[in-house]
């Protein structure tokens, strides 16, 4: 049993992290700032303002996922955030795991992330910066004994098409999967499914990787 604590745990990512990590026997808690009008049965939920609860909330668990959106107050904040996270964790000894964006993908080994070429559309772009900054900070600034994981859902991710739980997924590095016809798509509860498998058994530490059906 970990004890996980999920930062946005009432978003639409974060409730299904909770409701796998919960089936699984895990001690979930959740912190937005809002209480959740479905609560998933089993998780605990804590609400207020992150930037007095963060030291709290990392003491408290074993493993702490960020599956907080770059929208809103936390529009350009986010990666203050994620970097406060990552210095408490690494003070602690405690492993995190930030949800990111497809835009932090890449065409293929090496390229650049989609966020920095361009072609994200303008009302994505910021989102999509913010959350490719993030993992930057992860790969590039983290201390070396800091236990991350970033993880990537494909394109067609989101809550306005929750899927099926198809009960698999596949992995391809920091690499954007595609299906033949061009489609990239993963259901709600297989990408929990494979943030709960990285949490059970670490396979990619120190990694981004991206998943899709
Ligand atoms: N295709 C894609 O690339 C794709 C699609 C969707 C999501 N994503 C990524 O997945 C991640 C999660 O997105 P999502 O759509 O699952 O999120 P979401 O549904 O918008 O949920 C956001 C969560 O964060 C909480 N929150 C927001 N502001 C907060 C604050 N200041 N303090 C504490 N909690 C706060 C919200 O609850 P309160 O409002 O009550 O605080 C909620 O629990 C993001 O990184 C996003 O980029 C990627």
């Amino acid at each position: 049993m970990t004890s996980i604590t999920i930062l946005g745990g009432t978003g639409y990512t974060g409730r299904n992290v909770a409701r796998e990590a919960v089936s699984r026997g895990h001690e979930v808690t959740s912190f937005s700032r809002h209480a959740p009008e479905a609560p998933v049965e089993g998780a605990r939920y804590l609400t207020g303002a992150i930037s007095d609860q963060l030291a709290g909330l990392v003491d408290a668990s074993d493993v702490v996922i960020g599956a907080l959106a770059p929208a809103g107050e936390l529009e350009a904040g986010l990666r203050g955030v994620y970097s406060e996270l990552s210095r408490l964790a690494a003070t602690k000894g405690k492993r995190i795991g930030i949800v990111g964006g497809y835009s932090a993908l890449r065409s293929a080994p090496g390229a650049e992330r989609f966020a920095y070429t361009g072609d994200v559309p303008p009302q994505f772009a910021l989102a999509a910066r913010v959350m490719a900054e993030v993992v930057d900070d992860l790969e590039n600034n983290s201390e070396p004994g800091l236990d991350w994981f970033y993880i990537s859902p494909a394109a067609g991710y989101g809550s306005y098409a929750p899927g099926e739980k198809l009960g698999r997924y596949r992995t391809n590095g920091n690499v954007a999967i595609y299906e033949a016809d061009g489609s990239s798509t993963i259901s709600g509860a297989d990408f929990a499914t494979a943030i709960v498998d990285e949490i059970e058994t670490p396979s990619h530490s120190r990694q981004h990787f991206g998943v899709a059906n």
